[in-house]
Order: C-alpha cells, then structure tokens, then sequence
C-alpha cells in the first residue's frame, strides 16, 4: 500500500525524520522555494500536514489541499492553525499537550531568575574580565518571598505557580474562574489588578482571538517600573507595541520573552532594550521534551491512518 502523503511545514530533528520517512511520503513544503509552484504539483495529494505551534496552518493553505484529511501540531499550543477552516473541511487537529508542560514551566523560572539576578551580565563581567579590573558585580533583585502574578492556570501556569511556591512566593492568579486546584494561591478576577499586586508576572495564557493583546498598556504599567514580565505563552497575548513602549520609558521593569510577533525576524527595537531578556522560542528546547513532542506528533498521525482514536485530538 501506498504512504500517506504529509506536507511538512517546518524542520524537525532527524530521530523524527526517520519515522516519519518511514511512515510517510514527506513533502518538505519548507525547505522549497517555488512553494506555489510545489503546492501546484503535489497539493493534490496531501492528505495531512505535520506542522510546529508556532506554524500552525492557514485557511488559504487548508483550502488549497482537497485530500486533507488531519492537522498535527508538533507544539501544546494550535492559535496559528485556522480552526474554522479546518471544521468548515472536516479536517482534524491535534496538538502536543503534557509532554512540555514541565519544560516550559522550569524555563519560565529559569528566566525569571536570570533577569532578576543579572547573570547574563554577569556572565559577561566574568568572561570578559571587568570582575577582576572594575570589581564587584552591581547588586541585583531578590527573587524567593516576592509577589508573583500567573496570568492562564492552565497546565503550564499551575506548574510554574507550583514551583514558585518553593521560592516563598506570595503567589495570586487570573483565570476565567477560581479554580479548586489552586487553594493556596489568590484568585484575581482582573489581569490588571493581578499585575498590580505582582512583583514577577507569568504570562502563560493559552492563545486565542479572545486572549489577544490581554497584556496592554495598563496591565504593563499597573507591574510597573520594578516589576517584571515574563512570557512564556506567545506574543499575542501582549500588544507588543505597548511593551516595548513600557521598556523603553521605563514604565515597565523588564521583560523576559521567549516568544515574539514575527518570529524569528522580531522587533529590533527590543534588541536596544537593555533591561530584556530574550530567548529564541526555547520553552519547551530539551531533548528529552522534544523527543516526546516528536512522538505524539506522529501518534496522531499514525492513528489517524490506522483509523484509531487519536491520542491528542484538538477537533
Ligand atoms: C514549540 C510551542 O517550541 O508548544 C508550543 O506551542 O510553541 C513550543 O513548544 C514549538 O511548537 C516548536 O516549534
């Protein structure tokens, strides 16, 4: 029998590309220059896309494949596919969930206390010698005993709000409701009171139209001029134009951001922001997270052709 063909809309690692070559007939749309021209010549054919959260798929390339039978998203988050189009066709999506959830919340603390601490430019004032000509390091921020802000206690929220909890955090949240998992921890209704009452604020919101920019320039400047951001989620959460207005006053903190609009060719303007700190979308960037988002991002796939339940189903 022949392979399903998978159009494939972003690079995975080779212990992944040995599956799926196996499985699957791939067609690295990606790596393609003439992508017209190569949707031209095989859409016809393709009856799934393997694609990467932060890819997802648009109406315009879902229209343009008529055999397009199921979505996979390499990534827990599927804002950037185009769900309605992909109802409208009867096309399922399924993403990558729990596998990264431990990951993503361990790099959101990781950053957290990299930019409180200073260590980038400490790393740098040892590496490069002004510790031994200029002295001591200047001062920094504390991090354990402050006030910490989780805004989405969803799985990855609840978990960086868990490990806060060993840091002596004052640790509040904002969700759509209270939720009867979070006893410890303070529910606020408002992100802008929330951000108000916070020292660090973790934005881990799962993405859509409605979470859109629900960081905006109040929010920013009720964390204020101490406070610090922290955004782990993806970019449309916050009106980036907002933001980096707030760094460059100084209205804001500081702001420590994995994910960005445009990337990876993001705003230049935060490279001039001294008081960033920017990671290239790495949240989830182990490889034994990786290895196992590659896993059920084929899983799915494969159910879907052995006609099984699929293990992650999003529609
Ligand atoms: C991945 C992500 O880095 O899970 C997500 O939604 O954005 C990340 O884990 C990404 O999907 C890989 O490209």
């Amino acid at each position: 029998m022949s392979k399903p063909d998978v159009l494939q809309l972003g690079p995975y690692p080779e212990w992944d590309m040995e599956r799926l070559d196996g499985l699957f007939t791939m067609h690295p749309l990606f790596a393609v220059d003439d992508k017209a021209a190569y949707l031209a010549e095989h859409g016809g054919k393709i009856r799934a896309i393997a694609t990467r959260g932060e890819l997802g798929a648009t109406r315009a390339l879902i229209e343009a494949l008529p055999a397009l039978e199921i979505i996979s998203v390499y990534g827990v988050g599927f804002d950037a596919v185009d769900l309605d189009a992909a109802r409208e066709r009867g096309v399922r999506v399924t993403n990558t969930p729990d596998v990264l959830t431990g990951d993503v919340a361990d790099f959101g603390i990781a950053m957290m206390l990299c930019l409180s601490r200073g260590m980038i430019g400490a790393e740098k004032w040892a590496r490069f010698g002004d510790w031994a000509a200029h002295g001591t390091y200047p001062a920094q921020r504390r991090v354990f005993g402050k006030r910490a802000g989780v805004l989405g206690l969803g799985r990855i929220g609840f978990e960086v709000a868990r490990r806060l909890s060993g840091f002596d955090m004052e640790i509040a949240y904002s969700d759509i409701g209270p939720k009867d998992y979070a006893r410890d921890w303070q529910f606020v209704e408002n992100p802008e009171e929330l951000a108000a009452r916070s020292d660090f604020l973790f934005v881990t919101l799962a993405a859509s139209k409605a979470t859109r920019h629900t960081v905006g320039r109040r929010v920013l400047e009720a964390l204020g001029p101490e406070g610090i951001l922290i955004n782990i989620s993806r970019a449309s959460n916050i009106d980036e134009e907002a933001l980096l207005s707030a760094l460059e006053s100084g209205k804001l903190g500081a702001a420590a951001l994995d994910v960005f609009e445009n990337e990876p060719d993001f705003d230049a303007r935060f490279r001039a922001c001294r008081n960033v700190l920017l990671q290239p979308h790495l949240a989830s960037g182990t490889v034994e997270t990786r290895k196992a988002m590659g896993k059920l991002m084929i899983d799915n796939l494969e159910a879907h052709f052995a006609g099984v339940a699929l293990p992650t189903p999003v529609i």
